[in-house]
């Protein structure tokens, strides 16, 4: 059984202030679990101050961004060094508002995940295709295209978490339904199977991200290959975010 994963992704939102009281008030209203990871993903500037609360409790932290070199002059770039040093344990790498507003490619995706890879840290590699590509019938090949440049040449399965968001989803409001999300689940291990050549099932989990809110999670979460939820908004509150950690299947 894989166990599953809960993460929030708080993009833009939250200065160090607010952050600390987030995850304090996280800790002691989200109960204790054996068979789910949680995880939150602040800005840059509040990582330091909530990874030394959560080092306390079971909660993990990621970042949201990433560089792919260990330094140099790349002004306004943050390396994995710099991460780890503050116990940063995951990276989210190619959401799609970095490939879509600040134009990354799969290529730099793919040494972004490697790097992270390479630093021992672990990649949660986001993809999903846009509203017109799902209307012409290529969310498929969109995802393999996606799966294959980002994940060239990468090799450590067992610290690799994909992301399925689908960019019509995001901060819409209006979630693939549990049984399209499933359905793309699918399709995405059986690529991973065919590229990284063995079963990847107990190791690569698959999330879902868009628009996931308290009153769609418990049956996200019901759906066979879905191994947990990549959550925007609705990880911004503690209470709703503690509903979607604490779903019921
Ligand atoms: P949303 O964002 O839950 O607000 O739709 C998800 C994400 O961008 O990871």
């Amino acid at each position: 059984m894989r166990k599953s994963l809960i993460a929030g992704n708080w993009k833009m939102y939250k200065t160090p202030g607010e952050s600390v009281e987030f995850v304090k008030s996280l800790i002691e209203n989200v109960g204790n679990h054996t068979d789910r990871d949680i995880l939150v993903c602040p800005p840059f500037t509040s990582l330091h101050a909530v990874s030394r609360i959560l080092s306390k409790s079971s909660i993990k932290i990621g970042a949201q961004n990433v560089h792919f070199e260990d330094e140099g002059a790349f002004t306004g770039e943050i390396s994995t060094k710099m991460l780890i040093d503050i116990g940063v344990e995951y990276i989210i790498c190619g959401h799609s508002e970095r490939r879509n507003i600040f134009g990354e490619s799969n290529q730099i995706i793919n040494k972004k995940v490697k790097k992270v890879a390479n630093a021992g840290m672990k990649p949660i590699l986001c993809i999903g295709e846009k509203i017109e590509e799902r209307e012409r019938r290529k969310t498929f090949d969109v995802l393999r295209t996606q799966l294959q440049e980002s994940l060239d040449g990468f090799k450590d399965t067992s610290l690799l978490t994909i992301a399925y968001e689908p960019v019509w989803a995001i901060g819409t409001g209006k979630n693939a339904t549990p049984e399209q999300a499933e359905e793309v689940h699918l399709f995405i291990r059986s690529v991973i199977e065919k590229m990284f050549n063995k079963n990847v099932s107990d190791e690569i989990q698959i999330l879902y991200g868009g628009s996931v809110k308290p009153d769609n999670i418990d049956s996200i979460m019901k759906m066979q290959n879905i191994d947990g939820v990549l959550v925007g908004g609705a990880s911004l509150k503690v209470d709703s975010f503690c509903r979607i950690i604490n779903y019921k299947i």
